[in-house]
Protein backbone atom coordinates (compact mmCIF):
# COMPACT_ATOMS: atom_id res chain seq x y z
CA UNK A 1 0.00 0.00 0.00
CA UNK A 2 0.90 3.46 -0.63
CA UNK A 3 2.22 6.32 2.48
CA UNK A 4 -0.63 8.31 1.11
CA UNK A 5 -3.42 5.44 1.24
CA UNK A 6 -2.31 4.30 4.57
CA UNK A 7 -2.05 7.55 5.74
CA UNK A 8 -5.48 8.37 4.35
CA UNK A 9 -7.20 5.05 5.91
CA UNK A 10 -5.28 6.01 9.37
CA UNK A 11 -7.24 9.41 8.99
CA UNK A 12 -10.47 7.39 8.35
CA UNK A 13 -9.66 5.09 10.90
CA UNK A 14 -9.18 7.97 13.85
CA UNK A 15 -12.22 9.43 12.84
CA UNK A 16 -14.35 6.14 13.12
CA UNK A 17 -12.68 5.85 16.22
CA UNK A 18 -13.45 8.96 17.86
CA UNK A 19 -17.25 8.73 16.77
CA UNK A 20 -17.41 5.54 18.60
CA UNK A 21 -16.20 6.45 21.48
CA UNK A 22 -18.17 9.96 21.51
CA UNK A 23 -21.20 7.94 21.06
CA UNK A 24 -21.00 5.96 23.85
CA UNK A 25 -19.34 8.26 26.03
CA UNK A 26 -22.30 11.02 25.81
CA UNK A 27 -25.42 8.78 24.28
CA UNK A 28 -28.73 10.78 22.96
CA UNK A 29 -30.62 8.98 25.94
CA UNK A 30 -34.30 8.52 25.43
CA UNK A 31 -35.51 11.14 27.83
CA UNK A 32 -32.72 13.22 26.76
CA UNK A 33 -32.67 17.21 27.05
CA UNK A 34 -32.23 20.07 24.58
CA UNK A 35 -28.95 20.48 26.26
CA UNK A 36 -27.66 17.22 25.78
CA UNK A 37 -29.07 17.40 21.96
CA UNK A 38 -27.13 20.60 21.25
CA UNK A 39 -24.14 19.19 22.99
CA UNK A 40 -24.02 16.17 21.02
CA UNK A 41 -25.12 18.69 17.63
CA UNK A 42 -21.96 20.05 18.08
CA UNK A 43 -20.00 17.26 18.42
CA UNK A 44 -21.22 15.20 15.40
CA UNK A 45 -20.91 17.79 12.50
CA UNK A 46 -18.17 16.71 10.33
CA UNK A 47 -15.27 18.21 11.92
CA UNK A 48 -11.73 16.80 10.71
CA UNK A 49 -11.33 15.00 14.38
CA UNK A 50 -7.56 16.81 14.14
CA UNK A 51 -6.72 17.04 17.71
CA UNK A 52 -7.61 13.71 18.76
CA UNK A 53 -6.01 12.08 15.34
CA UNK A 54 -2.78 13.53 16.70
CA UNK A 55 -3.40 12.41 19.80
CA UNK A 56 -3.53 8.50 18.51
CA UNK A 57 -0.37 9.40 16.52
CA UNK A 58 1.76 10.52 18.94
CA UNK A 59 0.80 7.88 21.03
CA UNK A 60 1.86 5.16 18.21
CA UNK A 61 5.24 7.15 18.01
CA UNK A 62 6.18 6.45 21.50
CA UNK A 63 4.23 2.38 21.46
CA UNK A 64 3.46 1.27 18.06
CA UNK A 65 0.87 -0.64 19.67
CA UNK A 66 -0.64 1.88 22.07
CA UNK A 67 -4.09 1.27 20.30
CA UNK A 68 -4.57 -1.77 21.20
CA UNK A 69 -2.83 -1.34 24.85
CA UNK A 70 -4.20 1.86 25.80
CA UNK A 71 -7.52 2.07 23.82
CA UNK A 72 -9.73 3.30 26.15
CA UNK A 73 -7.27 5.71 27.86
CA UNK A 74 -6.48 7.00 24.56
CA UNK A 75 -10.02 6.89 23.23
CA UNK A 76 -11.13 9.33 26.70
CA UNK A 77 -7.81 11.78 25.30
CA UNK A 78 -8.95 12.26 21.98
CA UNK A 79 -13.01 12.93 23.43
CA UNK A 80 -11.76 14.85 25.62
CA UNK A 81 -9.81 17.27 23.31
CA UNK A 82 -12.66 16.99 20.96
CA UNK A 83 -15.12 18.33 23.24
CA UNK A 84 -13.31 20.96 24.80
CA UNK A 85 -12.42 21.82 21.04
CA UNK A 86 -16.15 21.96 19.99
CA UNK A 87 -16.82 23.94 22.71
CA UNK A 88 -14.62 26.51 22.05
CA UNK A 89 -16.06 26.73 18.49
CA UNK A 90 -19.59 26.89 19.74
CA UNK A 91 -18.29 30.08 21.74
CA UNK A 92 -16.51 31.50 19.37
CA UNK A 93 -19.21 31.42 16.65
CA UNK A 94 -21.77 33.31 19.44
CA UNK A 95 -22.98 37.13 18.14
CA UNK A 96 -20.92 38.40 20.67
CA UNK A 97 -17.69 36.62 19.12
CA UNK A 98 -17.26 36.13 15.69
CA UNK A 99 -21.19 36.17 14.91
CA UNK A 100 -20.57 33.34 12.61
CA UNK A 101 -24.07 31.50 11.19
CA UNK A 102 -22.19 28.56 9.54
CA UNK A 103 -20.28 25.98 10.94
CA UNK A 104 -18.76 22.45 9.57
CA UNK A 105 -21.46 23.15 6.78
CA UNK A 106 -24.79 22.90 9.54
CA UNK A 107 -26.02 26.30 11.23
CA UNK A 108 -23.96 27.03 14.05
CA UNK A 109 -25.38 25.98 17.68
CA UNK A 110 -27.09 28.90 18.35
CA UNK A 111 -28.32 29.15 15.10
CA UNK A 112 -29.65 25.69 15.44
CA UNK A 113 -31.14 26.09 19.21
CA UNK A 114 -30.44 29.60 20.75
CA UNK A 115 -27.88 31.88 22.26
CA UNK A 116 -28.33 30.51 25.79
CA UNK A 117 -28.65 26.85 24.71
CA UNK A 118 -25.26 26.92 22.19
CA UNK A 119 -23.39 29.01 25.75
CA UNK A 120 -24.99 25.82 28.10
CA UNK A 121 -23.57 23.42 25.44
CA UNK A 122 -20.33 24.85 25.52
CA UNK A 123 -19.74 25.10 28.87
CA UNK A 124 -21.27 21.18 29.60
CA UNK A 125 -19.05 20.16 26.63
CA UNK A 126 -16.25 22.33 28.01
CA UNK A 127 -16.74 20.83 31.98
CA UNK A 128 -17.41 16.64 29.78
CA UNK A 129 -13.50 16.96 28.63
CA UNK A 130 -12.26 16.80 32.40
CA UNK A 131 -14.82 14.65 33.51
CA UNK A 132 -13.61 11.69 30.75
CA UNK A 133 -10.32 12.56 32.02
CA UNK A 134 -10.98 11.90 35.90
CA UNK A 135 -12.50 8.77 34.70
CA UNK A 136 -9.90 7.31 32.70
CA UNK A 137 -8.86 4.60 35.45
CA UNK A 138 -6.59 2.29 33.42
CA UNK A 139 -4.40 5.37 34.04
CA UNK A 140 -2.07 5.62 37.56
CA UNK A 141 -3.04 8.41 39.50
CA UNK A 142 -0.07 10.69 38.57
CA UNK A 143 -0.26 10.25 34.72
CA UNK A 144 -3.89 11.08 35.26
CA UNK A 145 -3.60 14.11 36.95
CA UNK A 146 -1.03 15.16 34.31
CA UNK A 147 -3.45 15.10 31.69
CA UNK A 148 -5.86 16.94 33.40
CA UNK A 149 -3.35 19.35 34.39
CA UNK A 150 -2.32 19.66 30.44
CA UNK A 151 -5.69 20.14 29.01
CA UNK A 152 -6.16 22.42 31.74
CA UNK A 153 -3.58 24.79 30.88
CA UNK A 154 -3.99 24.65 26.95
CA UNK A 155 -7.24 25.69 27.65
CA UNK A 156 -7.65 28.32 30.18
CA UNK A 157 -6.35 31.51 30.97
CA UNK A 158 -3.26 31.09 29.67
CA UNK A 159 -4.17 28.93 26.73
CA UNK A 160 -7.35 29.43 24.17
CA UNK A 161 -9.12 31.34 26.08
CA UNK A 162 -5.85 33.85 26.87
CA UNK A 163 -5.79 33.76 22.82
CA UNK A 164 -9.53 34.57 21.61
CA UNK A 165 -9.40 37.14 24.10
CA UNK A 166 -6.46 38.41 22.35
CA UNK A 167 -7.94 37.93 18.99
CA UNK A 168 -11.36 39.95 20.19
CA UNK A 169 -8.85 42.65 21.40
CA UNK A 170 -7.19 42.80 17.98
CA UNK A 171 -10.11 43.50 15.84
CA UNK A 172 -9.71 47.07 14.18
CA UNK A 173 -6.14 47.39 15.40
CA UNK A 174 -3.38 47.03 13.45
CA UNK A 175 -0.78 44.13 15.02
CA UNK A 176 2.99 42.90 14.01
CA UNK A 177 3.72 39.76 13.71
CA UNK A 178 5.24 39.03 16.84
CA UNK A 179 1.53 40.06 18.11
CA UNK A 180 -0.14 37.64 15.62
CA UNK A 181 2.12 34.77 16.50
CA UNK A 182 1.26 35.04 19.98
CA UNK A 183 -2.31 35.10 19.38
CA UNK A 184 -1.94 32.55 16.89
CA UNK A 185 0.26 29.85 19.41
CA UNK A 186 -2.55 30.24 21.95
CA UNK A 187 -6.10 30.29 20.39
CA UNK A 188 -4.77 27.62 18.41
CA UNK A 189 -1.68 26.41 19.01
CA UNK A 190 -2.09 25.69 22.66
CA UNK A 191 -4.81 22.60 22.02
CA UNK A 192 -2.52 21.01 19.39
CA UNK A 193 0.47 20.82 21.67
CA UNK A 194 -1.88 19.25 24.46
CA UNK A 195 -3.11 16.71 21.91
CA UNK A 196 0.34 15.65 20.95
CA UNK A 197 1.64 15.78 24.64
CA UNK A 198 -1.28 13.84 26.33
CA UNK A 199 -1.14 11.69 23.40
CA UNK A 200 2.76 10.84 24.58
CA UNK A 201 1.76 11.04 28.05
CA UNK A 202 -1.00 8.14 28.08
CA UNK A 203 1.53 6.24 26.61
CA UNK A 204 4.55 7.30 29.59
CA UNK A 205 6.38 8.97 27.03
CA UNK A 206 10.29 10.22 28.21
CA UNK A 207 11.09 13.71 29.12
CA UNK A 208 13.11 13.54 26.18
CA UNK A 209 10.58 12.36 23.80
CA UNK A 210 7.63 14.42 25.14
CA UNK A 211 10.34 17.74 24.35
CA UNK A 212 11.07 16.86 20.71
CA UNK A 213 7.49 15.92 20.64
CA UNK A 214 6.34 19.39 22.15
CA UNK A 215 8.62 21.42 19.41
CA UNK A 216 6.77 19.42 17.06
CA UNK A 217 3.60 20.29 18.26
CA UNK A 218 4.16 24.02 18.67
CA UNK A 219 5.46 24.00 15.11
CA UNK A 220 2.18 22.41 13.71
CA UNK A 221 0.06 24.04 16.01
CA UNK A 222 0.76 27.61 14.67
CA UNK A 223 1.22 26.37 11.28
CA UNK A 224 -2.52 25.34 11.62
CA UNK A 225 -4.02 28.55 12.49
CA UNK A 226 -1.78 29.92 9.49
CA UNK A 227 -3.71 27.89 7.39
CA UNK A 228 -7.20 28.50 8.72
CA UNK A 229 -5.99 32.26 7.94
CA UNK A 230 -5.13 31.02 3.95
CA UNK A 231 -8.43 29.32 3.57
CA UNK A 232 -10.64 32.14 5.05
CA UNK A 233 -9.51 33.52 1.75
CA UNK A 234 -8.69 30.92 -1.03
CA UNK A 235 -11.09 28.52 -0.42
CA UNK A 236 -14.97 28.15 -1.07
CA UNK A 237 -17.92 28.41 1.84
CA UNK A 238 -19.22 24.66 0.84
CA UNK A 239 -15.94 23.34 1.40
CA UNK A 240 -15.00 24.95 4.17
CA UNK A 241 -17.96 24.63 5.71
CA UNK A 242 -17.79 28.04 7.34
CA UNK A 243 -18.47 31.31 5.79
CA UNK A 244 -15.48 31.86 3.83
CA UNK A 245 -13.87 35.66 4.03
CA UNK A 246 -15.36 35.84 7.23
CA UNK A 247 -11.75 37.32 8.37
CA UNK A 248 -11.58 40.33 6.22
CA UNK A 249 -15.17 41.07 6.98
CA UNK A 250 -14.93 41.74 10.42
CA UNK A 251 -10.81 43.50 10.12
CA UNK A 252 -9.64 40.32 11.80
CA UNK A 253 -5.62 40.99 12.07
CA UNK A 254 -4.49 37.19 10.37
CA UNK A 255 -1.09 36.11 8.61
CA UNK A 256 -2.54 37.08 5.12
CA UNK A 257 -3.53 40.08 6.30
CA UNK A 258 0.37 40.66 7.43
CA UNK A 259 2.38 38.68 5.43
CA UNK A 260 0.19 38.43 2.08
CA UNK A 261 -0.70 35.29 0.56
CA UNK A 262 2.71 34.20 -0.57
CA UNK A 263 4.00 34.88 2.45
CA UNK A 264 1.82 33.20 4.41
CA UNK A 265 2.09 29.87 2.01
CA UNK A 266 5.73 30.67 2.89
CA UNK A 267 5.49 30.84 6.69
CA UNK A 268 3.06 27.63 6.67
CA UNK A 269 5.89 25.38 4.68
CA UNK A 270 8.62 26.60 6.81
CA UNK A 271 6.62 25.47 10.11
CA UNK A 272 6.23 22.05 8.43
CA UNK A 273 10.05 21.77 8.05
CA UNK A 274 10.72 22.91 11.15
CA UNK A 275 7.80 20.12 12.32
CA UNK A 276 9.40 17.48 10.58
CA UNK A 277 13.53 18.27 11.93
CA UNK A 278 11.73 17.94 15.25
CA UNK A 279 10.97 14.68 14.98
CA UNK A 280 14.29 13.43 13.39
CA UNK A 281 15.33 11.07 16.95
CA UNK A 282 12.19 8.90 16.02
CA UNK A 283 12.37 5.84 13.35
CA UNK A 284 9.41 4.93 11.70
CA UNK A 285 6.68 5.24 14.31
CA UNK A 286 6.30 8.40 14.11
CA UNK A 287 5.45 8.68 10.12
CA UNK A 288 1.91 9.65 10.84
CA UNK A 289 3.16 12.39 12.69
CA UNK A 290 5.16 13.55 9.50
CA UNK A 291 2.31 13.12 7.67
CA UNK A 292 -0.43 15.03 9.65
CA UNK A 293 2.16 17.89 9.81
CA UNK A 294 2.00 17.99 6.03
CA UNK A 295 -1.68 17.19 6.04
CA UNK A 296 -2.04 20.60 8.18
CA UNK A 297 -0.42 22.72 5.58
CA UNK A 298 -2.14 21.36 2.78
CA UNK A 299 -6.09 20.45 3.53
CA UNK A 300 -8.46 22.41 1.74
CA UNK A 301 -10.75 22.85 4.83
C1 LIG B 1 -11.15 25.44 13.45
O1 LIG B 1 -10.61 24.22 13.83
C2 LIG B 1 -10.82 26.50 14.43
C3 LIG B 1 -9.41 26.72 14.62
C4 LIG B 1 -8.84 26.48 15.75
C5 LIG B 1 -8.61 27.26 13.54
P1 LIG B 1 -10.69 22.97 12.87
O2 LIG B 1 -10.27 23.38 11.48
O3 LIG B 1 -9.97 21.82 13.48
O4 LIG B 1 -12.24 22.69 12.81
P2 LIG B 1 -13.05 21.31 12.68
O5 LIG B 1 -13.01 20.67 14.01
O6 LIG B 1 -12.41 20.46 11.62
O7 LIG B 1 -14.43 21.76 12.28
C1 LIG C 1 -10.85 30.07 16.46
O1 LIG C 1 -10.19 30.78 15.49
C2 LIG C 1 -9.95 29.46 17.41
C3 LIG C 1 -10.72 28.85 18.52
C4 LIG C 1 -10.21 28.78 19.68
C5 LIG C 1 -12.06 28.33 18.32
P1 LIG C 1 -11.11 31.27 14.30
O2 LIG C 1 -12.17 32.18 14.75
O3 LIG C 1 -10.22 31.71 13.18
O4 LIG C 1 -11.77 29.88 13.87
P2 LIG C 1 -12.85 29.73 12.72
O5 LIG C 1 -12.22 30.26 11.46
O6 LIG C 1 -14.06 30.46 13.15
O7 LIG C 1 -13.04 28.23 12.65
MG1 LIG D 1 -12.46 33.51 16.30
MG1 LIG E 1 -14.27 32.10 14.23
MG1 LIG F 1 -10.54 31.28 11.11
Amino acid sequence: MTQARLFKEFLASCHARVDQALDHYLPLGDDHTQLREAMRYSLFNGGKRVRPTLAYASALAINSDALTQQSETLNRVACALESLHSYSLVHDDLPAMDDDDLRRGKPTCHIAFNEATAILAGDALQTFAFELLSEASALDAKTQVALIRQLANASGAQGMVLGQAIDLAAVDKTINLAQLENMHRHKTGALIRASVSMGATALNATTEQLTALDTYAAAIGLAFQVQDDILDVVADTQTLGKQQGADIARNKPTYVALLGLDGARAKARELHQQAVTALEGFGESADYLRALSAYIIERGN
